[in-house]
């Protein structure tokens, strides 16, 4: 096949080292022949189990308020979303549902929102505080705040923060972001780290104008950062944001997702990986295939229908009406694919698997 032996050469520099360079990383993610593909992914699986193992760690999401103080591009819960019906669970409800969720043996809650200063950090961490009693992992997805509010919370017990950089590429970021700064974003990732903890960042596969230097690159910064999560999603187009009208190609989308997965995969070698619900939205199935490409974790959506209905980020996400037979599902698709559904907290294997938290 045409060009394909330089490709097959970076497979076998991938499976040998471990490692490669941005540029190779273009070559690779630019190739289209299926073989290529199926063995990149067939590699990062072997690096999977190598790595992390069989486990998959499952994640109890509550999206609990969907307001939000930014205005990003791609996003429906952005500012300016008048069309959006808001709404904001209290914290007595959230802490109900949590105890829900730790009924039902899952040993990691995420808490995650828009950016909503209505939610004081006082309040949020006596919050966390009880919910820490429930032994469970507490991760927070709540964006960009001050650095005593996140020492507040991790003193409360919080062992993990989700921020997405969403991309690495500084042109790219401040397009898409016309009240964030790409500095300030990273600074705040720094400050959650010297504070304990385990910190997660991402990107979107897709957006306009970004470039495939620009994905390696993402890919090299996560390697870099040796950030312990790292969620990893096509960009879906959303009509009620500036960005909805893009015309894209699902597919193609898809499978470049999946080949910067699986290349995250084996460079980061034991960063904990979701197959993200935009895969599943994108196409069906893409969420299990994900896991098969490099990812370990999965996030069943806790977040009461009548409320899920309202977290539209992206339009097409599905609705999960009935979420214990969801779990059972969640777990018979994991047990079909030979895989583990954990019942351990989840943390990042080189951080001590099987205790609660980093503390
Ligand atoms: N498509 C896919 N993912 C999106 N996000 C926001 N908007 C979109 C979109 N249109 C993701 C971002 C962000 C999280 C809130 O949702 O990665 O971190
Ligand atoms: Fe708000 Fe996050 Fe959406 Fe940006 S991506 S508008 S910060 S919820």
């Amino acid at each position: 096949m045409r060009n394909s032996g330089k490709e097959w050469d970076l497979l076998n520099k991938l499976d040998r080292e471990e490692n490669l360079t941005q540029e190779e990383i273009v070559i690779l993610l630019g190739c289209r022949d299926r073989k290529v593909e199926e063995q990149l992914f067939y590699l990062a699986d072997e690096k999977r189990k190598k790595y992390v193992g069989e486990e998959v760690h499952l994640r109890g999401l509550v999206e609990f308020s969907n307001f939000c103080r930014r205005n990003c591009l791609y996003c429906g819960l952005r500012r300016d979303n008048r069309k959006l019906k808001r709404y904001r669970m209290s914290l007595e409800e959230l802490y109900n549902l949590a105890e829900k969720i730790a009924l039902q043996g899952l040993k990691t809650i995420v808490l995650q929102s828009g950016e909503d200063l209505a939610y004081d950090a006082k309040s949020l961490a006596s919050l966390i505080h009880r919910i820490k009693k429930l032994d469970v992992a507490v991760a927070l997805s709540i964006g960009e705040r001050e650095p005593w509010e996140y020492a507040l919370w991790r003193d409360a017990g919080a062992d993990r923060y989700l921020l997405k950089q969403e991309t690495f590429d500084r042109e790219l970021f401040a397009k898409l972001h016309p009240d964030d700064d790409f500095d300030q974003r990273l600074e705040c990732q720094r400050t959650l780290k010297e504070l304990g903890y385990e910190v997660g960042s991402g990107n979107m596969v897709g957006l306009p104008y970004q470039t495939l230097q620009s994905l390696a690159l993402d890919i090299k910064k996560f390697q870099e950062w040796d950030f312990d999560m790292i969620g990893i999603g096509p960009f879906v187009p959303n009509p009620d944001t500036p960005l909805g009208e893009e015309v894209s190609n699902p597919e193609g989308k898809y499978l470049l997702t999946l080949k910067v997965l699986a290349l995250t995969r084996v460079l980061t070698k034991t960063s904990n990986l979701p197959a993200t619900t935009a895969l599943g939205t994108l196409i069906p199935g893409g969420r299990e295939k994900a896991l098969s490409c490099g990812a370990n974790v999965f996030m069943p959506n806790f977040t009461p229908s009548f409320y899920q209905s309202r977290y539209i980020i992206y339009p097409g996400k599905g609705i999960e009406e009935s979420w214990e037979n969801y779990l059972l599902e969640v777990k018979k698709m994991i047990e079909r694919k030979g895989r583990v559904a954990s019942t351990g907290y989840g943390n990042r294997v080189s951080s001590g698997s099987g205790e609660a938290g980093r503390r």
